[in-house]
């Protein structure tokens, strides 16, 4: 008798446990499909790699766009993919979009590929969240805005860009993109950190090219490794800021102890060691100096290079530039403050223009720590957002033929709509987007009174995030000091980034590809112009690829 209520009791217990599985197993299998219901239209990819591969590959080829554009057709503008990783609602829509960038840290968070994560490590402005963010953003946004800043980059900007044109010689091939990442790195590093050229300026400059040619690589630590590498220069450099912390900490207290006046901060580690709380610690500090290099170093150069692509293709800009950077050349005798360029209306419509056009960051990834509705799209807890710049800023329906080069346009519109969003927006927005401005003008200024030039030859490559992108620009100059014609040929890629740009890519496509040229072929064939021939043999390479892994 005992047996048998035993055994009744273990069986109603375990009819009891099984339907309760079956129960919740059954609603989580609902709940799910729901979810799935509720998801915007779209397509997973292949298992693992999503759809990367097919973005990428058509962010490499002549038209960037396919990707976007085709699923735009099919799906609608916030459609869903499976991206760098990670299952991802891509919005191509304005104000979806807007409101995913206005969004705080209670509903997105920023996302980078854990290369870029394990690079800036988690104390980061670009990774963290809430009143820290908002704090050591707030400090350095105002330190950027400060007129004392812009009045000390306008001389030093003025200075390197004179020092850099002096000696570009005739028939020398000029890297225009370098040559304005020269100029911006030491500027940058001066606003930073104080450093002045020299030792430890090239010092730092060495070990911040070994440092962010991991951006984009296999997050694989072992010794020897890309990231490994990149990580090691990042320690580097980390040691040789601390170090300036350090003296800087020490000078002020013995200021303090002195009692002698305090001078105003010259650089933004001035500003954050001045700031009372105690959360911004040396370790903060340095290793946000570093990650401060990662969106302000190429993303000028970039803007630079479009630029002067974009005027050679429309002469009538060109001109209008030119006239406008002469008359304030002989108004102001050669003695430019930073408020008569930022005041130059034209050349300010013509870098909007050129940010619009050439979308140096394409795009920025969120993921979604909680379930989200957008606009009646369903963005699941978990999931990435990635709200894609560039679809909208070359949208018809937002600009009139919006593939042509209209700097006009800007003339009395609304810049702070949610359809330009060079910069992101909300509390992200970036901080620098004034030196930026500033930058190049200045540069655009000395070129187009100093020089005039001719044909342009471009390959621009769509870059991804923070991922700087590629586009090699030759083309001839004539000019100089007195304006007599001498040839120049400018370009901005050097062979190692020529070579590391398509080395990552067919990495990043698990293709082996070895170089047909060496360095000193290069430097011929970009002399005779014959890169070209070079790059569509690529081209076809990766079109040939896609094609074999292609299943849209
Ligand atoms: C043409 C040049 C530039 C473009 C197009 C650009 C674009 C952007 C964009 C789109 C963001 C938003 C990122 C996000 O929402 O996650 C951003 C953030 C940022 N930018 Fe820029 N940027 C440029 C130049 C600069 C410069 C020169 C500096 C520094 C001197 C700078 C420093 C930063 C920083 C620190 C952030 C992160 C802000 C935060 O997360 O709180 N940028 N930039």
């Amino acid at each position: 008798m005992d047996n048998l209520v035993i055994v009744l009791w273990a069986t109603s217990l375990a009819v009891l446990l099984l339907s309760t599985l079956i129960i919740s197993q059954s609603w989580k299998t609902r709940r799910g499909s729901e979810r799935t219901q509720r998801l915007p239209a779209g397509t997973r990819g292949w298992p693992l790699v999503g759809e990367t591969l097919h973005f990428v590959s058509c962010a490499y080829s002549p038209c960037p766009e396919r990707f976007m554009d085709k699923r735009r057709l099919m799906y609608g503008k916030v459609f869903r993919s499976h991206l760098f990783g990670s299952p991802t609602i891509v919005s191509t829509d304005a104000e979806v979009s807007r409101c995913v960038l206005q969004s705080d840290a209670r509903a997105f968070v920023p996302w980078y590929p854990k290369s870029l994560t394990e690079l800036m490590g988690k104390s980061s402005i670009l990774l963290i969240n809430g009143s820290l963010q908002r704090r050591v953003h707030g400090l350095i946004g105002a330190f950027f805005k400060s007129s004392d800043l812009k009045s000390q980059i306008t001389r030093d900007m003025q200075c390197y860009v004179q020092e850099s044109m002096i000696n570009w010689k005739d028939e020398q091939l000029i890297h225009i993109q370098d040559e304005t990442k020269n100029i911006v790195f030491q500027i940058l590093v001066k606003g930073l950190i104080g450093l002045e050229p020299g030792k430890e300026m090239q010092f730092l400059k060495q070990q911040f090219k070994e440092f962010i040619a991991g951006l984009m690589s296999l997050p694989v630590k072992l010794p020897g490794s890309r990231l490994y590498r990149s990580l090691q220069a990042k320690k580097r450099m980390v040691m040789l800021i601390k170090s300036i912390i350090e003296e800087k900490r020490r000078a002020k207290s013995s200021k303090n102890n002195n009692n002698t006046c305090l001078r105003p901060p010259r650089d933004v580690v001035d500003v954050l060691i001045d700031d009372p709380s105690d959360q911004l610690t040396d370790d903060l500090i340095s290793d946000n100096m570093i990650d401060l290099m990662i969106p302000a170093e190429d993303s000028v150069p970039v803007l630079v290079t479009l630029a002067v692509k974009y005027l050679s293709e429309c002469p009538l800009a060109l001109q209008h530039l030119v006239e406008e950077n002469m008359q304030l050349k002989k108004r102001r005798e050669g003695h430019l403050q930073w408020s008569d360029y930022m005041s130059s209306s034209f050349t300010q419509d013509v870098i909007t223009e050129t940010l619009r056009m050439g979308n140096i960051i394409s795009g920025i990834m969120r993921k979604a720590v909680k379930d989200m509705e957008i606009k009646g799209h369903f963005i699941p807890k978990g999931w990435c957002v990635f709200t894609y710049f560039r679809s909208v800023h070359l949208d018809d329906n937002h600009y009139e033929e919006a593939y042509k080069f209209n700097p006009w346009r800007w003339k009395d519109k609304d810049m702070s709509s949610c359809s330009f969003t060079p910069f992101g927006g909300g509390q992200r927005l970036c901080p620098g987007l004034d030196l930026a401005r500033l930058e190049a003008s200045i540069f655009l200024h000395h070129l187009v009174t100093n020089f005039t030039f001719g044909h342009v030859d471009v390959n621009v490559i769509v870059g991804f995030g923070w991922v700087p992108l590629d586009c090699h620009v030759l083309f001839e100059i004539w000019g100089g000091s007195d304006r007599s014609p001498h040839q120049y040929i400018l370009c901005h890629s050097d062979y190692s980034s020529w070579k590391s740009t398509f080395s990552s890519l067919f990495s990043a496509l698990a293709v082996s590809w070895k170089p047909q040229l060496d360095e000193a072929q290069f430097g011929e064939e970009i002399k005779h112009g014959g890169l070209d021939a070079h790059h569509s043999n690529i081209a076809a390479l990766l079109r040939d690829h896609k094609a074999s892994c292609d299943i849209s």
